[in-house]
């Protein structure tokens, strides 16, 4: 199977638990539910769930066993672009191709929105630590990816230096560890703890640095990307003075940084035993993604 189709055909076996689990939203009052699902399926390139079904194949563990925590991922990612696009953060009015939660709901619902999936997230996260200890640990790491030591404190960083114009690696790395790292860590390093610990280190490194690759290419696609194909405003991050790649080593140093960190990527996972080959064609497909 080509990149393309294997991609597809782990999306749609996602996309069936996420098209199950919208189905059995029936919260009220009807703002509440619609707008939880206004932002969930308008899509994205789910690219947390694929990471995760993929892992999970590269390990030899059954794909079955880590749904649940793509599908809290998705949520927690989900709720992290919502609050993301905020007036008071980034505001944005776009995301995933049309207009953002709060233009459609208003801010108060947007940040309930917000609230909800990751509240969700969490019970969807605690009905899987029933199945044993390593759940409770795989819970627990996601837990952690997505809070005040991950995915909010890069948040916060990345929202303290805005107009920050002290440039400097260190800050920058630990904005992207955080605000984008965790997150892409979190769906690698399931699988691994599920396998009982199998490749935990170096998949924990993989997600570290694909998270940086992905952050990377995220900002050159704010100043190359096209809005058709990219589905959010371009051009957003000098105007909002985000601490960026490209801010501090300009356009073509932060493709050189990207094709470095790729090619970390790829080789942590020659290092694992396994049928490797989609997940390096994914390392491919974020550095020279278009959206
Ligand atoms: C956007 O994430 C936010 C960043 C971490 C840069 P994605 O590019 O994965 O967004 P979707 O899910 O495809 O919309
Ligand atoms: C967002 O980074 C990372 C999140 C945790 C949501 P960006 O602010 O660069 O993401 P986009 O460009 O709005 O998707
Ligand atoms: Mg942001
Ligand atoms: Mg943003
Ligand atoms: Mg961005």
């Amino acid at each position: 199977m080509n990149f393309n189709d294997k991609y597809g055909a782990y999306l749609n076996e996602f996309n069936a638990v996420l098209t199950e689990f919208c189905d059995s939203i029936d919260c009220r009052p009807d703002v509440l539910r619609d707008s939880l699902k206004y932002s969930l399926e308008l899509g994205g390139k789910r690219i947390r769930p694929v990471l995760c079904l993929a892992t999970a194949d590269l390990l030899g563990l059954e794909r079955r066993k880590v749904l649940k925590f793509a599908l809290a991922i998705e949520l927690i990612h989900t709720y992290s672009l919502i609050h993301d696009d905020l007036p008071e953060m980034d505001n944005d009015d776009f995301r995933r191709g049309k207009p953002s939660n709060h233009k459609v709901f208003g801010v108060g619902n947007a940040v309930l929105a917000g609230d909800g999936l990751l509240n969700t997230a969490y019970s969807i996260l605690l009905k899987e630590c029933r199945k044993g200890t390593e759940y409770i640990s795989a819970a627990e790491f996601v837990c952690d990816c997505a809070g005040i030591y991950g995915m909010i404190a890069g948040q916060s960083a990345d929202l303290l230096h805005e107009n920050d114009n002290s440039f400097n690696e260190p800050t920058l790395n630990f904005i992207y560890e955080n605000k984008t790292g965790k997150l892409l860590t979190a769906p690698v390093v399931v699988p691994a703890i599920l396998s009982g610990g199998r490749c935990f280190a170096e998949l924990k490194s993989f997600g570290k640095d694909l998270g940086a690759l992905f952050q990377i290419t995220d900002d050159i696609l704010d100043i190359e990307g096209e809005f058709s194909t990219l589905g959010k405003s371009i051009g957003k991050d000098k105007t909002e003075g985000k601490y960026t790649s490209v801010a501090l080593y300009g356009l073509d140093g932060a493709k050189l940084r990207a094709d470095v960190l790729a090619e970390r990527c790829s080789a942590i996972l020659e290092g694992i035993d396994g049928d490797r080959e989609f997940l390096i064609k994914l390392v491919q497909f974020v550095r020279t993604r278009n959206k």
